[in-house]
């Protein structure tokens, strides 16, 4: 059933040029952009949307990576879009993801991954609320 889920390009994709790239990938499997934004966020937010990892001990240098530089936000939907994303992005770490996955291309970063999407129907609600209160 269509879905829609909170995906971030992260600082490192808009510095490496790779927006683009990315977002064509996205585009070209069919799912549809319903909202997108250039944004640079504060310790705050970032806080927010990594609620669930604050203290772990890999969070302060993720912290100061998602806040060192503009972003992109969008809510992407389409059939099952959650997994679809998911699957699109690999797994966390560029180093293993599966090539053919946006981070297994162009990643060789456990952190600088260059793209979230939320992991489940319940963190698609709470992230779209953090980024794009107007969709939530
Ligand atoms: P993301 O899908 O946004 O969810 C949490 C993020 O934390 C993850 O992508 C990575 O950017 C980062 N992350 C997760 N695990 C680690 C780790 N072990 N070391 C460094 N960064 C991590």
């Amino acid at each position: 059933s269509t879905q829609r889920t909170l995906v971030l390009l992260k600082p490192d994709t808009v510095r490496r040029g790779l927006v683009g790239e990315v977002l064509s990938r996205f585009e070209a499997k069919g799912l549809t952009i319903v909202a997108m934004e250039h944004r640079t966020i504060d310790a705050s937010v970032a806080d927010q949307h990594y609620a669930e990892h604050v203290e772990r001990d890999f969070y302060p240098p993720l912290r100061d990576f998602v806040t060192s530089g503009p972003l992109v936000a969008l809510v992407l939907e389409g059939d099952e879009a959650i997994e679809v994303v998911r699957a699109l992005n690999g797994s966390t770490d560029g180093r293993k993801a599966a090539p053919g996955t946006i981070r297994g291309d162009l990643s060789l970063s456990n952190r600088e991954n260059l793209v979230h999407g939320s992991d489940s129907e319940e963190s698609a609600a709470r992230e779209t609320a953090i980024w794009f209160p107007h969709l939530a």
